[in-house]
């Protein structure tokens, strides 16, 4: 296999925006062209996400966006895998740059869920579950990963205060981003005042929903040497499957896709567990944050709970995670999480995230997994001099 290198990015603001998701979506695919220093022509395949597109009445996005970018004659393709989509589509589009099938290749996600409402912006959500033994049973997402932290909070005794650690922590990192969905600091006081919305998760265990879009375009080592200085390599893009419905599970404290995902990916780059100095993770409740730092090996199983109420997970801590802020704070348009994560590990590795900067970030670890992670992709970035 090739050498695969992001060579540009850019994401929207998340939060409510008035635009459409097919305006968010080409204007981020602009802005990460123009990043890459390349001209549109030069791209050979581009891979959109838009898992919800269908509620704005547009599916087939590619063409679409193809045609707006002056490229129409480029190949595109969708690809949906929830809220893992974009991931899943970064790693069709390193399969073919890897393979020396293409040498650029564009990358995009956008959602747009703010005309929904909460109702039905649940009851879409509800069919990236296994929808007649999970959505009709009454089951929503913050229901299944509440499921998920009653059974971690059983076995390893992880508190609500550790719970809410994470989201403390994710409010405070996304104060230092201005594209968050969410700029407002929270206490352990807003945190167990606000609402329960499914034991036990309070308002801010949740993710909110958010509409944005984010783009990145990677290319071969002999592309990237051409157009850049400094160089981010993506040292490993693995996927990994689990069983897609939680109560066929053997053990819902664990997500198998996301443990062999990242095996391989540490296994294939040479790269281990300790040597990641900044994470991005699917902390799409708060438990999931504290679930995937242990699935990825960041913390001994039962750990993760413990490392973020003791800081090791803040910036400056052993391991920065999340330093966007998260889904939990950052935002979570589904299909374009996957490429945010991205753009962030980028800018971490290249010096440029401002205010939410780790010192010396040389290696990154990117985790997105979809629904209660049925699907599940880990991606390393590592900076090369
Ligand atoms: C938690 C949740 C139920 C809240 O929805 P809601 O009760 O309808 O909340 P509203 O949209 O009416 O917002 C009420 C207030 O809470 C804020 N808010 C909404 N969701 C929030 C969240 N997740 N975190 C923090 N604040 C949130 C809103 O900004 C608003 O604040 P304001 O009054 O200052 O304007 C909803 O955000 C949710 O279902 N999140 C999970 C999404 C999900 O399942 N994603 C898939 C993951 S796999």
């Amino acid at each position: 296999m090739r050498s695969v290198f992001v060579i540009g990015s850019s994401m929207s603001r998340f939060g409510k925006i008035a635009e459409s998701g097919r305006e968010s979506l080409t204007k981020v695919c602009f802005d990460a062209i123009r990043d890459a220093g390349v001209e549109a022509s030069e791209i050979d395949s581009t891979f959109y996400s838009n898992a919800f597109g269908l509620t704005e009445r547009q599916a087939h996005v590619g063409p679409l966006i193809n045609s707006a970018l002056g490229i129409p004659g480029v190949p595109s393709v969708s690809v949906e895998s929830a809220c893992s989509s974009s991931s899943a589509a970064l790693h069709e589009a390193f399969v073919h740059v890897a393979s020396g099938l293409d040498d650029i290749c564009l990358v995009a996600g956008s959602e747009k869920l703010s005309h929904l409402g909460t109702l039905s912006a649940t009851t879409y959500f509800a069919m990236g579950s296994d929808f007649p033994f999970e959505a009709m049973s009454g089951v929503t997402f913050p229901g299944l990963y509440a499921n998920i932290a009653v059974a971690h909070m059983k076995r390893y005794g992880t508190t609500q205060e550790m719970l809410a650690s994470v989201a403390i922590k994710n409010h405070a990192n996304a104060m230092h981003n201005p594209l968050a969905h969410f700029r407002k600091r929270i206490s352990i006081s807003d945190y167990m005042e606000s609402p329960v919305i499914a034991y036990p998760f309070h308002l801010y265990d949740c993710c909110p929903f958010s509409d944005g879009s984010a783009a990145v375009v990677i290319a071969s080592e002999e592309k990237a040497r051409a157009l850049k200085q400094e160089l981010v390599e993506i040292a490993a893009s693995e996927r990994g499957g689990s069983v897609a419905t939680l109560q066929d599970r053997a053990d819902i404290t664990s997500i198998d896709g996301a443990v062999a995902a990242a095996r391989r990916a540490f296994s294939r780059s040479h790269i281990d567990p300790g040597d990641i100095d900044v994470a991005e993770v699917h902390d799409c409740f708060t438990i999931a944050e504290i679930i995937a730092t242990e699935d990825i090996g960041l913390f001994p199983k039962g750990e993760g709970g413990r490392a973020a109420i003791e800081g090791e997970t803040a910036i400056g801590g052993r391991v920065a995670v999340n330093p966007s802020g998260g889904l939990k704070a950052k935002g979570h348009p589904v299909s374009a999480t996957g490429v945010a994560q991205i753009h962030e590990l980028y800018e971490q590795l290249t010096g440029t995230a401002g205010g939410r900067q780790v010192g010396n970030a040389e290696i990154g670890i990117a985790h997105n997994v979809g629904a209660t992670g049925g699907s599940c992709s880990v991606h390393i970035l590592r900076r090369v001099r």
